[in-house]
This record gives C-alpha cells, structure tokens and sequence, in this order.
C-alpha cells in the first residue's frame, strides 16, 4: 500500500491510485490528446474507471483513446470531440454526453492553453479566457445533472502556480484597456478555474458533488507551443528566482490531478487548492508554492460565476 501521508513532488499517478477500485466509476478528462490529460485517463482507466477523454482531433483522440485501451486491458475507454473555444461545439459535446451517458462520477477539466498570442474564441472571448474557464464553466454546469446523479463525485479543475501572476480583473476580461499580456491572460484564466471549483463546490458540495483546483507541477508538455526564446528566458530567470526548484514527469505531473478525484481523506472537503498531492497553504508572497488568498474568496467567486453565466448566455438553477 502507498504511504499516502509522505505522498509529495515525486508520487505518481499509480501510487496515489494504489489499492483504489474506480470499477464503478465514470470519468470525463477534457484535453485527452496530450500531456498530463493521456496520463491521466491512462492512469483512471488502468484502476477500473469506464473514461472519456475530450479531443479536437478525433483522428489524435481515437489512437489515444486505443492505445489506452490496449495499454490497460480496460475497453471502456472512448474519445469525443470538443472545441472549448467555441461554445457552440461545447454545448454539441454536452448533449451528445448526456445522451450516452446519465452518470458522470469523475471530471477532470484538464484541457489548457498557455501564453498564446491575442487571440479570440469562436464567440469573441480573450483565448485562454474563453478556453481555460468560459468553455469548462459551460461545459461543467450543463453536466451536473449527471454529477448529481453520480453522486459522491468530484471535478477537478486544472490551476497553475500561474495563477499567483494574476487576479480575475472584471473591469478588463479581455485586455481591451490595458494592452495583452499573454502571461498576465493565462494567470486571470488559471485563477478562474481555481475561483469557479469555490463556486461550483459551494453550490453543489450539500448534494454530494464536490470541486477542487489543481497545481501539476512543472512538466514538459505540448503547453508551451506558443512560447519563444524570450519567454522561455523569462521562465528560466523566474525558475532561477525560485531555486529548489525541479520538473516533474508526466506520470507525477497528473497524479494530484487522480488525487482530488479519489484521496479518501478528501471526502469532507471542497473548494480548495491542491499541489504535489497535498491541500497547499494559502500564501501571499511566495513564488515558489501556495494559493493566493484572492484566489478562494467566495464572494469573487460567486461574481465570476454570475459574469460568467452573462458571457456564455445561459444560466444554471441547480
Ligand atoms: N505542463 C505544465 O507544466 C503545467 C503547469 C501548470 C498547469 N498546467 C495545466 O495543466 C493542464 C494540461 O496541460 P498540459 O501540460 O498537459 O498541456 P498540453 O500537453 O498542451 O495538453 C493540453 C490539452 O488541452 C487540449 N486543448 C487545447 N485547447 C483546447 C480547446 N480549445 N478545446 C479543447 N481542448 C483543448 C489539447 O488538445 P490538442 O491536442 O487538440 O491541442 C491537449 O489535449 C492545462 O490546463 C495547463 O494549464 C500544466
């Protein structure tokens, strides 16, 4: 059995999922074609969990989808196409979901943009705005009816230590005042998602459904298609600033992502910030760990959910 009270940087996918039955269990992972997202619907797969992971390219999507299936010996592993950057395939994927599927156990919101250029989504939302958090806030609210129905059950939402970059700036979502920055973007974004798990767990943690906010690590991984030498120096002198400081491989770079979605001892908590398989600190100064208080504070949370609702036109009773 893993030592789950020494579980740290270094623990991996499969040790955290040591000893855990998911037989039961149906998974969601969005971004499924690259990254932490193949681990981690390898990992849930490989541990008994019936999964579907989210594609743009279903081409990509389906010999992930394979290869998982022939890896784990598990045949319920499926892929489906989903744009988050158009609301529209957001709203084609969740029907087509709940047509096959009433019961949704494990959500993973895993799928991310990093540092790109200005660019908008199909509806005309700021990129890793419109990606990161408008295209899951959507996404996860028209799934909850089946969230409820699986009930006890968990989504995970996909942070970074980005988010320490940048609040959720309300008078300036998409950069029209002050000039893009596309690291100042994906720090609002990553602080989104860690704002909507508050709000999501809030709302829905009474009926059995409970949301979490992950930092993975530093791993390489197709995130950084976008980044040039300046950034990469950027990076570097940030890296430099942090000391101590290593990358982790794929497999522990998912596992706090199977963490919020399975850790027994999580069960009576919700709403918070996970890193390196642990509940983090809540830190105002450090680089180098920790969550930012504005990042949990219910009542900005419960104002992203409400301009949120606005942008994406639809409103959600439950
Ligand atoms: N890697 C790190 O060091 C790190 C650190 C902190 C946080 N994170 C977070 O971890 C998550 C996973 O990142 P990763 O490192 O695995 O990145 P990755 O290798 O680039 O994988 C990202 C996944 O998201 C998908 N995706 C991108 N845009 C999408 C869209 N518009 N609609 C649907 N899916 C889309 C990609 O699909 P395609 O294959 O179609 O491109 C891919 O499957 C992200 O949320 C990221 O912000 C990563």
């Amino acid at each position: 059995m893993s030592d789950r009270a020494n579980f740290g940087h270094d623990t991996t996918t499969d040790q955290v999922l040591e000893g855990i039955d998911l037989t039961e269990a149906r998974a969601l992972v969005s971004g499924g074609t690259a990254g932490l997202g193949v681990e981690t619907a390898r990992s849930l797969a490989a541990h008994g969990a019936a999964v579907t992971l989210t594609a743009r390219d279903m081409d990509r999507g389906e010999t992930v989808a394979a290869g998982i299936r022939e890896s784990t010996g598990n045949q319920a592993v499926d892929a489906m196409e989903l744009d988050l950057a158009s609301l529209a395939s957001v709203r084609a994927f969740t029907d087509a979901y709940l047509a096959r599927h009433d019961t949704l156990n494990i959500l993973i919101n895993n799928a991310g943009v990093m540092g790109c250029p200005e660019l908008k989504t199909e509806d005309g939302f700021e990129l890793q705005f419109g990606t990161n958090h408008l295209g899951h806030f959507l996404m996860t609210s028209r799934l909850v009816p089946a969230l409820l129905k699986g009930a006890p059950s968990r989504v995970v939402a996909l942070s970074s230590r980005a988010h320490h970059m940048a609040p959720v700036n309300f008078d300036d979502l998409d950069f029209s005042a002050r000039g893009y920055n596309k690291w100042v973007a994906y720090g609002q974004s990553k602080t989104a998602n860690i704002l909507f798990a508050v709000a999501l767990d809030a709302r829905l943690k009474e009926r059995g459904v409970r949301a979490y906010a992950v930092h993975p690590g530093v791993i390489e991984t197709e995130l950084s298609r976008h980044m040039d030498e300046a950034d990469q120096a950027l990076l570097n002198a940030r890296a430099e600033q942090i000391g101590n400081w290593r990358l982790k491989p794929v497999a522990a770079g998912a596992a706090t992502s199977v963490y919020a979605a399975t850790a027994p001892e999580l069960e009576n908590q919700g709403g918070i910030y996970l890193e390196d398989c642990g509940v983090a600190p809540i830190e105002n100064e450090s680089t180098s760990h920790g969550v930012r208080d504005y990042a949990l504070e219910l009542s900005t949370a419960e104002h992203l959910w409400q301009v949120s609702e606005d942008l994406v036109g639809e409103s959600f009773s439950f």
